[in-house]
């Protein structure tokens, strides 16, 4: 677990829109590894402490050589013994600062891996429990991005930026009081490169922070194209759509390209400003001493003092452009990842919600309506849709594309939550329960599943790693897998590669009816999970369902009217609403929209039957794959309803198929949707 609290958030005072608010918000994280911060502070603070004492040293060794040149005093033991002193605390104050400095870039950078590393954490964590309406609408690319690079932002802040302070307010800060009571007109001038250069520090530091969050940007759209263009790498060769893509990734590329330069343009213009102000106020100390030393005011060590801190103070000069750098940086990634880090998922549980209780096993959707939030608004998904399932029970979902019957199965699970009406599991409204207990007892066999990039066994078994052997092999065996993976030489550990591509599509939802099955749900729906599978295999795999399935309340979503044609009910969906509803039987005597579907696909297969036939001539008449959308029984000539050879075969030319309850009375649903 992350080790930052998320509710930091709430922290009055410092508002996480503004830099200040976002690097407030990490100093204040870094706070929390106290004993680090403080030895990173303490080393910081020695080290710049005992860098102060190099040019003090060097002054004195210089006056002392000076004295030593004088034949006078040339075997004078006591000045030879103060020269030894001096080049003794000359060597402490080096090697003190070697190892002070060693100790804070330890700390820091130890500090910055430790608060990245909870970030990171804290980040997956949040992406783990955001909503879907939130992934809908931020690109995978651009939270990739956001996790990768924007952690890398603050982490280099810590050390970089937040100590790197104290560093140079130490360094400048106590050297120019050194400085001021030794001369003070000699101080003034050498530090009088400082104002310059923090004033330049401020510019640079916000044009760095706009270019730094636009270049972010850029750079999130350029993993976006190569992302979509990895992934949809067959579609763009199919279509020979290389130079296409080319062009689009160089738009993309040329514009994060013109960013960089602007931000080197600022970078270089302001070290060059920085720099140049050095120099000339070294040139000034040089001239100012100069004169005073032939005056008699100064001796030659103090003016080397002058230089050599002057000299110390150069590469931290030249590091202020880093350091402000760093800020800059870490004010905008902080920005984007607290952006998302302080997100409250759509979908959460109410405080102190109790778990799912079942009791009789019922699903209802009460007058249940939903739109999808999108950027150009709401785009209204379902209507006053109503149905309810029981244990044992099956209800069948037909409809056009896009007539929202994944969306009926988005919401079981609470992948979205309603926006009118309300769903509810033995008469709980599944918003007042727990997700996790809800979504343990809701089983949805996804119209395109993710195949990970591990074992079969392991994808198999990916909602109970923990399940032996056997009950993947009677999941795998139920899902009609078994015996495709006995054929493989690795058998169960045979590794699925990226995104399962080496899986045809009909092995993938096998795959994923498995991954379902294994956990033996009180509720399953399979959205269209079967279109890839022959009508065939798809008969073995509901028969070998059945016993798994028994008490379960099933919802199966399909084109192909044989796969839910034995359904206890069948709502036919258009549009959002419900546009008929009943058993496969009373739909066909209704004769409207589902019976002319039927008509339209049992006359497809007998055409093809007799097209097998004319061409191939089989011997037992049978065709082999069935087109997709063709039932069952009417290609092979075998009953197609699971299990019951012969109960319920239905013509090819199906009129009047035998049928469930067939006392009943399909209705046709007005626009107003909802059975009485
Ligand atoms: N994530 C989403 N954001 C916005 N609109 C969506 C989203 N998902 C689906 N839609 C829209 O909602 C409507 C219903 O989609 P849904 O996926 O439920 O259709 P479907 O009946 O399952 O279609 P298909 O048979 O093609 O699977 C469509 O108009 C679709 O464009
Ligand atoms: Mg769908």
């Amino acid at each position: 677990m992350s080790s930052i609290s998320l509710s930091d958030r709430h922290q009055p005072f410092v508002d996480t829109r503004t830099g200040a608010g976002v690097l407030a918000r990490i100093t204040r994280m870094a706070v929390r590894y106290r004993a680090r911060l403080l030895i990173g502070i303490l080393g910081t603070v020695a080290a710049a402490l005992s860098q102060l004492l190099i040019p003090r040293f060097m002054g004195q060794a210089v006056d002392g050589i000076h004295g030593l040149l004088q034949a006078a005093t040339l075997w004078n033991p006591a000045t030879r013994h103060g020269l030894l002193m001096v080049a003794l605390g000359l060597l402490g104050a080096s090697v003190g600062r070697g190892l002070f400095m060693a100790l804070y870039m330890q700390q820091g950078e130890a500090l910055g891996q430790r608060l990245a590393y909870s970030l990171r954490l804290a980040y997956y964590e949040k992406l783990q429990h955001l909503s879907f309406s939130y992934h809908d609408r931020v690109h995978t690319g651009d939270l990739m991005t956001r996790g990768m690079l924007d952690v890398e932002g603050v982490r280099m802040f810590v050390n970089f930026g937040l100590l790197r302070t104290f560093y140079l307010a130490v360094l400048i800060g106590f050297g120019t009081y050194q400085l001021v009571v030794t001369d003070p007109l000699m101080a003034l001038v050498a530090v009088s490169f400082v104002p310059v250069v923090g004033w330049r520090a401020i510019v640079s530091r916000l044009q760095l922070r706009e270019s730094w969050y636009q270049l972010q940007k850029r750079m999130s759209i350029l993993t976006r194209v190569m992302d979509e263009n990895l992934s949809g790498i067959r579609v763009v060769r199919a279509f020979t759509s290389q130079d296409h893509e080319m062009h689009k990734f160089d738009r993309a590329s040329r514009r994060a390209l013109l960013l960089a330069r602007k931000r080197i343009r600022i970078r270089v213009q302001n070290t060059t400003v920085m720099t140049m102000t050095y120099y000339a106020s070294m040139c000034l100390v040089l001239l100012v001493g100069g004169l005073k030393v032939m005056n008699g005011e100064a001796t030659v060590g103090r003016l080397t003092e002058f230089l050599a801190f002057m000299t110390i103070l150069q590469l931290p000069v030249r590091q202020l452009g880093m350091m402000v750098n760093a800020f800059a940086r870490a004010s905008s990634s902080g920005q984007r990842l607290f952006e998302v880090l302080d997100q409250e998922p759509d979908v959460a549980d109410k405080p102190g919600a109790p778990a799912l209780s079942l009791t009789r096993g019922e699903l209802r959707f009460e007058d249940v309506s939903f739109a999808y939030r999108t950027d150009d608004g709401d785009s209204v998904a379902l209507r006053g849709v109503s149905f309810a399932v029981g244990p044992g029970q099956t209800l069948g979902i037909v409809g056009p594309p896009g007539a929202g019957k994944s969306t009926i199965a988005h919401l079981v699970p609470r992948f979205y939550d309603v926006t009118g009406g309300r769903v509810s599991i033995d008469g709980q409204d599944i918003r007042d329960v727990t997700l996790d207990s809800l979504r343990n007892a809701v089983g949805v066999i996804q119209q395109d599943s993710y195949v990970f990039t591990s074992a079969l066994e392991r994808n198999v078994a990916y909602g109970d790693p923990w399940a032996d052997r056997d009950r993947i092999a009677r999941a795998a065996s139920s899902a009609q897998l078994a015996t495709w993976v006995r054929s493989l030489p690795l058998g169960y550990r045979t590794l699925v590669g990226e995104r399962g591509v080496s899986l045809s599509g009909g092995q993938r939802q096998r795959l994923s009816i498995a991954r379902s099955v294994m956990l033996r749900p009180p509720f399953m729906i399979f959205d269209d999970s079967t279109a890839a599978i022959d009508a065939g295999t798809e008969q073995r795999i509901r028969a070998s369902l059945r016993e798994v399935t028994r008490q379960c309340a099933t919802i199966i979503i399909a084109h192909r009217l044989s796969s839910l044609m034995h359904a206890d009910e069948i709502l036919f969906l258009d549009q959002g609403q419900v546009v008929e509803r009943g058993s496969h039987a009373q739909l066909l005597a209704l004769g409207a929209r589902y019976a002319a579907l039927y008509e339209l696909q049992a006359r497809r297969t007998t055409a093809a039957a007799d097209s097998e036939d004319a061409g191939h001539a089989p011997g037992n008449g049978a065709a082999a794959d069935p087109p997709a959308a063709v039932p069952a029984a009417a290609d092979t000539g075998v009953p197609f309803v699971e299990g019951a050879p012969g109960a319920e075969q239905v013509a090819a030319n199906g009129g009047n198929g035998a049928a469930h309850g067939g006392n009943g009375a399909a209705t046709t649903v007005g626009a107003a949707g909802g059975r009485s």
